[in-house]
């Protein structure tokens, strides 16, 4: 503290805007808002820009971090072996819902069904390796929807398609799936879920060249402590913050409410078991999108750990 304000008499300069940080995230999900409580409340160190994007503009040299599910996160590692995985937001265990008007009963039941999905993301991914750890690889009719965050939702939007029978199931982040739910009445719906065969990990992101250069370092560490300590008021005082979740994505405070229970906020865990489960996605989206599979070694390099290690020593030291 005493060096920050001797900096601040000689090169009052440097004070100002030197630790801002701009962050890439998209602005209509409930995973995202941690990015923002934590520049609003915790880093006091400068600004704190969130703009409403995604890991694809990590390529902007202006934006320091990113966050996406580690299914985005891969299929951009492709063609960015620069990125890195630097941290853990939220771990959501979507959940699959099911019109039990259309003999739904089990997962073995969604056989021949039509199964809606977000294509393109982790929703799709979430069906097929929810399907295949009941044992159903084929034989079901994927259909596209878009997510929903509130009532009235469009036309083309999954909770829309399931109330009207467009859908028999389909999985996906919140809240769509609660809304679909109350779409059709929580007596009429089956859920499912399988945080082993597959649970959202909603992850930070920053390349090689940032976390090599000593002052976006420095900021981006100091910027990992103040998201544990939104972590912490997340996980231990959802009252205070909710309202505020609510408002800033536009979603109903009791819709919210219902589907807290299933985000796991950060900062998990950067181990051998969080490798094998992005190897595990990373073997079926390399089918999918036709590519070789990442190599081990290709996939540890891509979860770095050492942001955070760094962070906790620090964080030790200012005790
Ligand atoms: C990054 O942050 C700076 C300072 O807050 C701002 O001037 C700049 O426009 C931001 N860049 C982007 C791409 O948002
Ligand atoms: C964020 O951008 C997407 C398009 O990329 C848009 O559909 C969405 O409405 C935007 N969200 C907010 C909250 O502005
Ligand atoms: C990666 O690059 C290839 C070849 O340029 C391109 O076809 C592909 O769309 C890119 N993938 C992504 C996710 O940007
Ligand atoms: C669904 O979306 C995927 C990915 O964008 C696309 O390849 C596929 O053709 C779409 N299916 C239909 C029926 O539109
Ligand atoms: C359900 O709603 C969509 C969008 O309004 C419409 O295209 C579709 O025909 C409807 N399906 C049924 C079975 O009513
Ligand atoms: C959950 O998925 C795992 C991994 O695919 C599987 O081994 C397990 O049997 C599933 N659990 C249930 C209750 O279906």
């Amino acid at each position: 503290m005493r060096t920050f304000q001797l900096w601040f008499l000689i090169f009052p300069f440097l004070h100002l805007q030197v630790l801002a940080l701009n962050i890439s995230a998209s602005a209509s999900t409930i995973e995202h808002t941690p990015l923002r409580y934590a520049g609003n409340h915790y880093y006091d160190a400068d600004v704190v820009t969130v703009i409403n994007g995604s890991i694809a503009n990590l390529q902007d040299t202006s934006i320091d971090l990113a966050a996406n599910a580690v299914t985005q996160g891969l299929k951009y590692y492709v063609n960015n072996t620069n990125y890195r995985l630097i941290g853990i937001v939220v771990e959501v265990a979507y959940r699959l819902v099911a019109n039990k008007a259309a003999g739904i009963t089990k997962l073995a039941d969604l056989r021949g069904k039509r199964i809606g999905v977000v294509p393109g993301t982790s929703s799709e991914v979430f069906v097929h390796k929810l399907l295949a750890s009941a044992g159903v690889s084929d034989g079901y009719t994927i259909v596209n929807g878009t997510y929903c965050l509130r009532e009235p939702c469009a036309s083309n939007s999954l909770p829309v398609q399931f109330g009207n029978g467009t859908v028999d199931a389909f999985g996906a982040w919140e809240p769509s799936v609660e809304l679909g739910v109350r779409a059709l009445g929580v007596d009429n719906v089956i859920l499912f879920e399988n945080a082993t065969a597959y649970r959202e990990v909603y992850s930070l992101y920053s390349t090689k060249e940032k976390l090599r250069d000593p002052h976006t370092r420095q900021k981006i560490v100091k910027y990992i402590r103040a998201l544990d300590r939104t972590y912490q008021v997340y996980k231990a005082t959802p009252e205070k913050v909710d309202h505020w979740v609510a408002q800033t994505v536009g979603v109903d405070l009791p819709v919210l409410r219902s589907v807290w229970k299933n985000h796991v906020w950060g900062p998990g865990r950067l181990d051998k078991a969080l490798v094998d489960f992005i190897q595990h996605e990373d073997e079926y989206l390399a089918r999918v999108d036709k590519r070789r599979p990442f190599t081990r070694a290709e996939l540890e390099r891509f979860v770095d750990t050492s942001v955070y290690k760094e962070a906790r020593r620090a964080s030790v030291k200012q005790a």
